[in-house]
C-alpha cells in the first residue's frame, strides 16, 4: 500500500500497488475532468507529480501518453495512465 496526498485538497489516502493515479484521486472523492473515462483520449486527466515521482516512472510514459504533452514536464503525467508502483509517499496536483 503507498499514501497519496492530492493537492490542493490535501486529502491523503492509502492505495495498492498498480492503482491508478485517477482512481486513487477519485477515490477520495477528488473531482478531476476525465472526459474519455482512462482511455487516452482527451488529456484532461494531467496532473503534476510533486514528489515520489520514481514511484510512478516505473509505470513508464508510454507513446499515447506522450501525445499529450507529458515530456515537458518530468512531472507532468496523465492521471490515468501514471500506477502506483510502490510504497513511497506520492504527491499529485492539477
Ligand atoms: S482520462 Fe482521457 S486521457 Fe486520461
Amino acid at each position: 500500500m503507498s499514501l497519496i496526498t492530492i493537492m490542493p485538497s490535501g486529502k491523503t489516502i492509502e492505495v495498492a500497488e498498480g492503482t491508478t493515479l485517477l482512481a486513487a484521486i477519485l477515490a477520495a472523492e477528488v473531482n478531476l475532468t476525465h472526459n474519455c473515462e482512462g482511455n487516452v483520449l482527451c488529456g484532461t486527466c494531467h496532473i503534476f507529480v510533486q514528489e515520489g515521482r520514481k514511484v510512478c516512472q516505473r509505470s513508464l510514459v508510454k507513446k499515447r501518453e506522450a501525445r499529450f504533452h507529458c515530456r515537458r514536464s518530468s512531472k507532468s503525467r496523465l492521471a490515468c495512465q501514471a500506477k502506483v508502483l510502490g510504497t513511497r509517499i506520492s504527491r499529485s496536483s492539477y
